[in-house]
């Protein structure tokens, strides 16, 4: 019945978290979304009959179209970055064709490749000092064969930049096939791509509300491409990409911008804040553009020991002494580093 391949997919499990665990492993902003944005998600429960209507998703890409500066024609909204990456891979793969990403990015590029029959190409990244590197001319050589190339720009599980915008320019004008630049956590870095878009029908700049907006509950994400592009890629959603609540709670938040650049303010702060305890507590935390941080560590078994002590935090590929944490509250993050001085 179902295509072979989807067996050889990795199935996602959502963790059931006990009582009280400080939640660090999924990259959500710790911060609860300011009250106005819940009043206008909560001024849409009693239409809940109704599917979201052209009204409201003009109001949505009038506010991205204010927020990013680019007209609303480069803009498609999905339920989350997840929603954009599932249509980017369905409008251009083919079982057989080559998927190009970093070896190590987000997980999710590696899910949708081998659900979607294709070969991936993880391109190598290694440790240098605090940051990480990719192999940019080899990332950009594979693109010359490759249908689709992704890169998360900063990069997840790492939490280093790959690749200036010129390097950027260069991959776009040498990639055979689209090229998806997933800013996720461009509000934490500034460093965007999107002025590339009106001139390479080939890009596609993922972005999300999940990160500095606080909103990943409600699955709100959009990309921004050449209109062409655009166009394709909107066909590939569904007409009612996400849910009213969410629309409503996104043009809040779009329109009101000033509380993200103060989560994200806090969260850089956190950030080093929780590298530097964590130095003092032996551990060898990476430097991150994001909010979070890659940790190295002695202890074997780390996330699962950290778990048993009331803290999730993410594995990663890199081996069983490593993990990924998510910057939270103050408090949680002493957890977390009060927790990992308790191991051996
Ligand atoms: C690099 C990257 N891209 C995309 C996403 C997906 O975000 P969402 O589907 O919540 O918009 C994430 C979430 O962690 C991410 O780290």
């Amino acid at each position: 019945m179902f295509k072979p391949w989807i067996r050889e997919a990795p199935s996602m499990v959502l963790r059931e978290y006990g009582d009280g665990v400080a939640r660090l492993d999924l990259n959500e902003s710790p911060y609860t979304p300011p009250s106005f944005v819940i009043e206008a998600a909560a001024r849409e429960l009693e239409r809940g009959n109704r599917y979201p209507d052209g009204n409201m998703f003009r109001r949505l890409y009038e506010a991205l179209s204010s927020y990013t500066g680019l007209p609303r024609d480069n803009i498609v909204v999905g339920a989350g970055g997840d929603d954009l990456l599932r249509a980017a891979f369905t409008g251009t793969v083919e079982p057989g064709d080559k998927v190009v990403a970093p070896r190590y990015s987000f997980g999710m590029y590696r899910v949708y490749a081998k659900l979607a029959g294709t070969v991936f190409v993880g391109v190598p990244v290694e440790p240098r000092g605090e940051w990480w590197v990719l192999d940019e001319e080899r990332l950009i050589s594979e693109s010359k064969r490759a249908r689709l190339v992704l890169l998360d720009r900063p990069n997840n599980p790492t939490g280093s930049m790959f690749l200036s915008e010129k390097r950027v320019e260069e991959l776009l004008e040498e990639a055979k096939g689209l090229v998806v630049i997933d800013e996720a956590y461009y509000e934490f870095t500034g460093s965007t791509v999107a002025g590339l878009v009106e001139a390479h029908e080939n890009l596609v700049v993922l972005r999300t509300l999940s990160k500095a907006f606080c909103l990943a509950g409600f699955r709100v994400g959009y990309a921004l491409a050449h209109p062409e592009t655009a166009e394709k890629l909107r066909r590939l959603l569904p007409p009612f990409p996400t849910s009213r609540p969410s629309v409503a709670a996104a043009i809040a938040a779009l329109e009101n911008p000033g509380y993200a650049r103060e989560v994200v303010e806090k969260a850089v702060a956190e950030r080093e804040r929780l590298r530097r305890m964590l130095s003092e507590a032996g551990a060898k935390p990476y430097g991150s553009h994001t909010n979070f941080v890659l940790v190295e560590t002695g202890i074997r078994g780390v996330v699962e020991k950290l778990y048993w002590e009331g803290v999730a935090v993410r594995a990663v590929p890199m081996g069983d002494n490593w993990f990924r944490a998510t910057v939270g509250l103050p408090e949680e993050n002493h957890r977390l580093v009060e927790a990992f001085s308790k191991l051996e």
